[in-house]
């Protein structure tokens, strides 16, 4: 995710910066840069590691007081020095980092375009820089403060001008940023990690306030001006603590992240108001998609079982014919690929060998190719027609857990946006939109339950196979739910369909081969439950993820977790997470390295 850093005092701003953005690299970045005010402003911009960036800047000999510094990981625009921040007005006179989405940038720019204002990045950050210079009239804080009243969407940002040399403006809304509070001096941050080596007094900027920092004050406001009185307070975590945002793995850092991650991913997109999704990038147009007679999804692990539910979520919401494939089946055999043929290919890190080796396939044989991807400017990214960025951020346990569940939202918006163009009705539309946008919320239900699965995942840790059910949209559930748990406990797990289990699995059962069923109050509920017969006859362990309300199934499971009730298409988003949580848990009691597991790797790159 994209940091931020920033100095005013009487040290050399440039070695603060520089060791704070390194403090930030664990949090993953594809480019970085530094503006830095001594005589005028100067900015210094690399593409990749912060040493080239480090390398650029040992040229600049000027001794400045005030910078401020961003590492970015690519949103809106590739990963390239022109799209890297700080961004600068086209007078060249102010600088701006910023993390977060403006979700208005498009509507801004147009606006700003028409008054003369010239734009050189394809970020939705450079209408700041601009709209910032067109409300400047001498105070900065001032400009900000007016930018920020027609600003939509989210924002951490940190804000100097070449002539005020004696001031920071940082503002806040959605997206983390803390001063730093010295002696002579102050900092911020987009986290604490990058500058406690050199204070641990901090102030937490709270959504809608903005801060003027000088040399000895820190003077914080609402966005109507009026002045703001913060509490400091006094960090005690160690640096590895903070890097994980007070977690002990990142696996469970990102499973915790989810609310946030999927609402940044419908920040801007999904309106019920219109029941329809606003896609940037898709690059595909409506007479195109017209034409499309059959979608051909390709995809590895777990991006595969997102897949399958976006298979059920595009015949159901889009009315189109659609089939999975693993990648590197798709590749060797000899697919059938028309003109009416989509493809869409999902990836969290785009660049896994066999995912892209389909996609080329695809596409040498005349497909369209859409991509499902979370990291910007990756190679699978760029080499399809059109796509959606997941935006879950960078996920660093090699397990996927915020991916999968921001795919899975991706494509719910994706199947309304090409419903849409179908036969979806608009209440229909609208009414899944709303179920999706309450996702997060119910999200957030499911986490402060983590001690009960705790103690739940203490009970089965012992066991050494396990079997994941689950019918219809719960069965992709099964299988990244089996997957989630083998390959970080190395106990075995097997996803299947509950129904086909009595087609040969149910030889297993035993007392000591428990059966995770997940069940949601559907139409196949009854059906289901006749499976976990199946398996208590057979003196088989049941634990259950089941809606609230259904109090039937506590007389029936042996454990029971429980999860918001959703809408169908909503319910794989919710039934995942308990899932997660519980193999997370499984694998720590084992003592894993759960954040590292034995023989895996983040991105495939190989056949
Ligand atoms: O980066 P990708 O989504 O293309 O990766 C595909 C699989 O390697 C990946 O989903 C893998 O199965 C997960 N790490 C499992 O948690």
């Amino acid at each position: 995710m994209c940091g931020i850093v920033g100095y005013i005092g009487s040290k050399n701003a440039k070695e603060i910066l520089i060791s704070g953005l390194k403090r930030l690299e664990y949090r993953g970045y594809d480019s970085a840069g530094v503006a830095l005010t001594s005589d005028n402003l100067d900015v210094v911009k690399a593409v990749g590691k912060i040493v080239n960036l480090e390398e650029k800047i040992n040229g600049f000999k000027k001794e400045a007081k005030i910078g401020i510094a961003h590492t970015r990981w690519a949103t809106h625009g590739a990963p390239t020095e022109i799209n890297a921040h700080p961004h600068m007005s086209c007078d060249k006179k102010i600088a701006v980092v910023h993390n977060g989405i403006i979700e208005n940038y498009a509507d801004l720019k147009e606006k700003l375009q028409r008054k003369g204002y010239k734009f050189s990045s394809e970020t939705d950050t450079e209408v700041l820089a601009h709209l910032i210079e067109e409300n400047f009239k001498g105070d900065l804080l001032k400009a900000v403060m007016d930018s920020l009243s027609v600003v939509e969407g989210t924002y951490g940002l940190a804000v100097i001008h070449a002539d005020q040399k004696d001031k920071i403006v940082v503002a806040r809304n959605g997206s983390p940023l803390v001063i730093g509070v010295g002696k002579g001096e102050n900092f911020i941050a987009s986290d604490v990690a990058a500058i406690l080596s050199y204070t641990d007094k901090v102030i937490y900027l709270a959504d809608k306030e903005v801060a003027l920092l000088t040399l000895k004050d820190v003077n914080i406001f609402d966005l109507t001006s009026r002045p703001l009185k913060k509490e400091i307070s006094k960090i005690d975590w160690d640096l590895e603590a903070i890097e994980k945002g007070g977690y002990d793995h990142f696996m469970l850092k990102e499973i915790m992240d989810q609310p946030q991650a999927i609402k940044n991913g419908l920040a801007g997109r999904a309106s019920v108001k219109d029941g329809n999704v606003h896609l940037g990038g898709i690059n595909i147009t409506a007479k195109e998609f017209a034409s499309v007679r059959r979608i051909v999804i390709t995809a590895c692990g777990t991006s595969w079982h997102a897949g399958l539910i976006g298979e059920f979520l595009l015949e159901k919401l889009a009315g189109i014919p659609t089939e999975v494939e693993y990648a590197s089946e798709f590749r060797y055999r000899n697919p059938i690929i028309d003109p009416g043929t989509l493809l869409i290919a999902i990836s969290q890190s785009g660049e896994t060998a066999d995912t892209l080796a389909a996609l080329r396939e695809a596409k040498q044989k005349g497909a369209k190719t859409l991509g499902i991807i979370n990291v910007v400017g990756s190679t699978i990214a760029r080499e399809v027609d059109g796509g959606m960025y997941i935006h879950a951020g960078p996920e660093i346990g090699v397990a996927s857990t915020k991916a999968f569940t921001c795919q899975v939202s991706s494509l719910i918006m994706l199947s309304v946006y090409l419903g849409r163009m179908r036969n979806l009705s608009m209440s229909e539309a609208s009414n899944v939109l709303q179920e999706l946008l309450l996702a997060p919320e119910k999200i957030d239900e499911i986490l402060q339950q983590a001690q009960k699965i705790k103690k739940i995942a203490a009970k089965y840790c012992k066991y050494s196979d396990f079997l994941y059910l689950g019918r219809n949209l719960s069965y992709p559930v099964a299988l990244e739910g089996a997957l989630k748990l083998k390959e970080i406990s190395y106990i075995h797990a097997e996803g299947y369909p509950a129904a086909e289990m009595k087609h040969g699995p149910i030889a297993l059962i035993d007392p000591d081969f428990p059966s995770v069923f997940i069940i949601p109050k559907n139409n196949l509920y009854e059906k289901t439950i006749s499976n976990i017969e199946e398996i208590k006859a057979r003196s088989g362990r049941v634990l259950a993820i089941a809606e609230e309300g259904d109090n039937f199934i506590q007389n029936l499971a042996d454990d029971v977790i429980y999860i918001p009730k959703s809408h169908e298409v909503v319910s794989p988003i919710l039934s995942t997470i308990p899932l997660q949580l519980l193999s997370y848990f499984i694998a720590i009691m084992k003592g894993c390295d759960v954040d590292k597991p034995r023989n895996l790797a983040k991105s495939v790159t190989v056949e």
